[in-house]
């Protein structure tokens, strides 16, 4: 049977693309590439800004970044090749007075510049990506952590530990794209592993591999090409909701509660008591999780990837009819294991684990159902593996 998932282009040919078109504007071949992931998060959602445990793995699709140094002045000159961006594709602006503004994409590269913490020479780049844009498998903090990994080779200067990278490039998040985002993104792009999942103490921001390698299992990703208005809005809403509650409880940590903390809230709105509830629960599940993982256990790691999104839907409310969907008619194929939606929620993607041999008729399950309540949106599905973090090519 046809295989029903989505192309993409190739790694090769966006490193390819991203190179002729260095020379076709900069009349030289590009001295650096480098690239990094975007992520796909098995479970651990909306905790990393609330000292919890993630457990999310690197994507084969990635954000490159090609260039060279520009040796008569301190002007970055940069293009995009990346059709989703906003116009101008093509960008200069001063590496020494770097501001926010149009087009919105630069402003990702500006933010990492930004707060590298060392001065940056000018420099000439093209950025290329297969990641796909918007859709919740962090396009930006691919593109974040591939410009970080560009700097650190064109200044000589690399920063010591993972967490330090993905810190640098969660501020220039927060402060140049105006995202109040968790490290998770970042994180994982800098420190993925082929065939691994990693555990994030988003606390501390140690890292533990966890060997991820089932060959008659695949992570069957379902983009719905949705984004509905609400998802910028109401993350920074969550993060105030959580502060709040976590106030409410009298803690200083999610990391120090159980569910019986949770009594102090009862009185309070139940909306708070929700979200904690959601925050509590969902730092066990994953820890379970990784648990699971580790012992092969694939069966339960599927039950709490499902309980997941039960949480997300009707406690932390970050889900939409789209994603219930595509998770209920996942969930009720023989083949399997577990299905949630996947990053900031009210749109974007769903992540299902599933027997290799059930992928295909699993599609054309989820693509049914889906019709029947929106027949014109268009579903993308991809299959994949466990990848490598940011490098240097
Ligand atoms: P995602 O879930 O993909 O990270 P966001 O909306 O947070 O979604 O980020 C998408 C934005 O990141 C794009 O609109 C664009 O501004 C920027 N972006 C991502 N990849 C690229 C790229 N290759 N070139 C230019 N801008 C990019
Ligand atoms: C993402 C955000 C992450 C994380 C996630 C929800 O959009 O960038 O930091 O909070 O939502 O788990």
């Amino acid at each position: 049977m046809a295989s029903q998932t989505t192309k993409l282009s190739s790694f090769d040919d966006i490193l390819e693309q991203a190179k002729t078109t260095y020379k076709g504007k900069f009349g030289s071949y590009p001295d650096i590439a480098c690239c990094a992931p975007g992520r796909v998060n098995l479970i651990g959602e909306h905790v990393d800004y609330n000292d919890g445990f993630v457990l999310p793995m690197a994507l084969p699709m990635v954000t490159v970044i090609v260039g060279s140094a520009n040796r008569t002045n301190s002007k970055a000159n940069i293009v995009t090749c990346c059709p989703e961006a906003d116009e101008p594709k093509v960008i200069e602006f001063d590496t020494n007075t770097l501001q926010p503004g149009n087009p919105k994409w630069a402003n990702y590269v500006k933010g990492v510049i930004a707060n590298f913490g060392q001065p940056i020479p000018g420099f000439n780049a093209v950025i290329h990506s297969n990641v796909p844009v918007g859709g919740g498998l962090s396009s930006s903090a691919a593109l974040e952590v591939s410009t970080l990994t560009f700097l650190q080779k064109l200044t000589g200067i690399s920063l010591k530990t993972s967490g330090e990278r993905a810190l640098v490039c969660q501020k220039a998040e927060h402060t140049y794209a105006g995202m109040p985002c968790g490290i998770m993104d970042q994180l994982i792009s800098v420190a993925g592993k082929l065939n691994n999942a990693l555990l994030i103490d988003c606390r501390s921001l140690e890292t533990v591999q966890i060997p991820f390698v089932a060959k008659d299992l695949a992570i069957l990703i379902c983009n719905s090409n949705v984004r509905h208005e609400l998802s910028d809005s109401e993350y920074p809403t969550r993060r105030k909701q959580c502060t709040k509650a976590k106030e409410l409880m009298g803690l200083n940590s999610y990391r120090d509660a159980t569910e019986a903390h949770l009594s102090a809230l009862n009185r309070e709105e139940e909306i708070l008591l929700k979200r904690a509830r959601h925050v509590i629960t969902e730092i066990k599940r994953t820890n379970e999780a990784a648990e699971a993982l580790r012992q092969h256990n694939f069966k339960k790691m599927g039950e709490l990837m499902t309980k997941s999104h039960i949480s997300l839907r009707d406690d932390f409310e970050v889900s939409c009819k789209e994603l219930d969907i595509l998770v209920d008619s996942a969930i009720n194929c023989s083949g399997v294991l577990g299905s949630r939606m996947t990053g900031g929620g009210f749109g974007g993607c769903t992540v299902t684990l599933v027997q290799q041999d059930s992928i295909e008729s699993v599609i054309k399950r989820m693509r049914a159902d889906f019709s029947k309540s929106f027949q014109n949106q268009q579903l993308d599905f991809y299959v994949c593996k466990p990848s490598d973090g940011a490098r240097v090519l």
